[in-house]
């Protein structure tokens, strides 16, 4: 039998906190019109001191499994695509684990930047198509806002914080994930980077002087290598699963910057219309922009069961790629109501946070029966 990966489930989180460009013009040497007609962006969200990548990456998990109609503990695998993880280890994926309760899931994180949330529904995608695994989340979840230098207007001007999952399950219909191109061209690693805070410039006194924690960039460069590899990659994708751009409904672009996407739609020849753009609002929230986008044009009527659709992003690394899907919906056995509708979750993530205090006292207390045993 040959197997599918469908996305049948799909949710998000944002912070309520929004900054407008008029905030940000009391903040750094800049001004509405400047970032709208450079960028596109009219604002942004930013977490919240309670809030971070784990914690809006579970929501965004939540309300997929939700979507898709199935429990956390159904879930084998938790793919986290991001380039503000809350620790460098353990990964963001293994507390999201902890939080949603998906007791019977493998987890890691992803590091691709923006192009993530692709390279990671694909990896899922594959673990389901072998036979691996039947159920999966991918979560593309970003709080930039604490890795952004705010006296840089070159850069704090575009990012923004939110995250965004998409549920993954095994079928016999054909559809989903059709097909997925993923590159990296590593020489141009320092066009967009943190220098310091890895094992090559720990973090030291000098480092954080010189602000090397930030995000930095060559915003011309990315420029235009994005223009060039997302026509590019929309192309190779397409060729892959058999399609032409011309039965395609929809085109979903990482959300970086409105100039780029209107020009690869133009090398394209596609529609600006059957585009989906919405960064204007959320800014670029790099691996959380795709499904941020997706998950609007689902909501609003847009993207529907049976359309073809391709993601296709780039990001530090650099990295790029594309994926074309089938967008299917949630499977049929879904249509019963979910054990744990999502409207519970603060109940239910009191119930995850009780548990996971249990499971602590209890490798507590076997550590101190293991001592005297020794
Ligand atoms: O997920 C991937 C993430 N990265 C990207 O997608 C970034 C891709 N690059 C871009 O989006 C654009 O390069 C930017 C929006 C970052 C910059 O736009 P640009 O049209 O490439 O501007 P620029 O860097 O060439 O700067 C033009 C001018 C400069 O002034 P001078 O030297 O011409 O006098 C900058 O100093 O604009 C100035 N500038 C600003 N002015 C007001 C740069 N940032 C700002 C600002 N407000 N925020």
């Amino acid at each position: 039998m040959t197997r599918y990966a469908h996305i049948t489930g799909w949710g998000t989180h944002v912070p309520e906190k929004v900054l407008s460009n008029d905030d940000l013009s009391q903040i750094v040497d800049t001004n509405d019109e400047w970032i709208q007609s450079r960028t596109g962006i009219r604002q942004r969200h930013i977490a919240s001191d309670g809030e971070s990548t784990a914690s809006m990456g579970a929501l965004a998990a939540l309300r997929a499994l939700d979507v898709a109609g199935i429990p956390p503990s159904e879930v084998e695998l938790i793919i986290v695509a991001t380039s503000s993880p809350e620790h460098i280890f353990p990964s963001t994926a293994s507390l999201i684990q902890d939080h949603i309760g998906a007791t019977k899931a493998g987890a890691f994180d992803l590091s691709a930047a923006c192009s993530g949330f692709i390279f990671a529904v694909n990896m899922a995608a594959q673990a389901i198509r072998t036979g691996s695994i039947n159920t999966a989340i991918v979560i593309g979840s970003e709080t930039l806002s604490r890795l952004v230098n705010w006296q840089d207007r070159g850069t704090c001007i575009l990012f923004g914080d939110g995250a965004g999952a998409f549920v993954l399950q095994a079928s016999d219909q054909p559809g989903g994930v059709l097909s997925a191109v993923m590159r990296s061209d590593g020489s141009g690693g320092e066009l967009l980077t943190i220098p310091a805070g890895g094992s090559k410039l720990p973090a030291s006194e000098e480092t954080i002087a010189q602000g090397l924690h930030y995000i930095q960039m060559n915003g011309r460069e990315v420029f235009r290598f994005a223009t060039r590899v997302m026509a590019q990659a929309t192309e190779e994708v397409l060729e892959q699963a058999g399609l032409s751009l011309a039965e395609t409904q929809w085109v979903i672009p990482h959300q970086a910057n409105q100039r780029i996407i209107e020009t690869a739609a133009r090398r394209l020849k596609y529609p600006l219309e059957q585009v989906v753009i919405n960064l204007d609002r959320y800014g670029n929230t790099s691996t959380a922009s795709i499904p941020l986008a997706t998950v609007e044009a689902v909501e609003d009527g847009r993207l529907k069961p049976g359309d073809q659709v391709v993601f296709v992003g780039f990001g530090a690394g650099l990295t790029w790629g594309a994926m074309a899907v089938e967008w299917t919906g949630p499977l049929p056995k879904a249509e019963k109501p979910s054990l744990w509708p999502y409207r519970f979750r603060n109940l239910y993530l009191l119930y995850t946070r009780l548990r996971s205090g249990a499971l602590r006292i209890l490798r507590f207390l076997e550590g101190i029966i293991w001592g005297r045993q020794r």
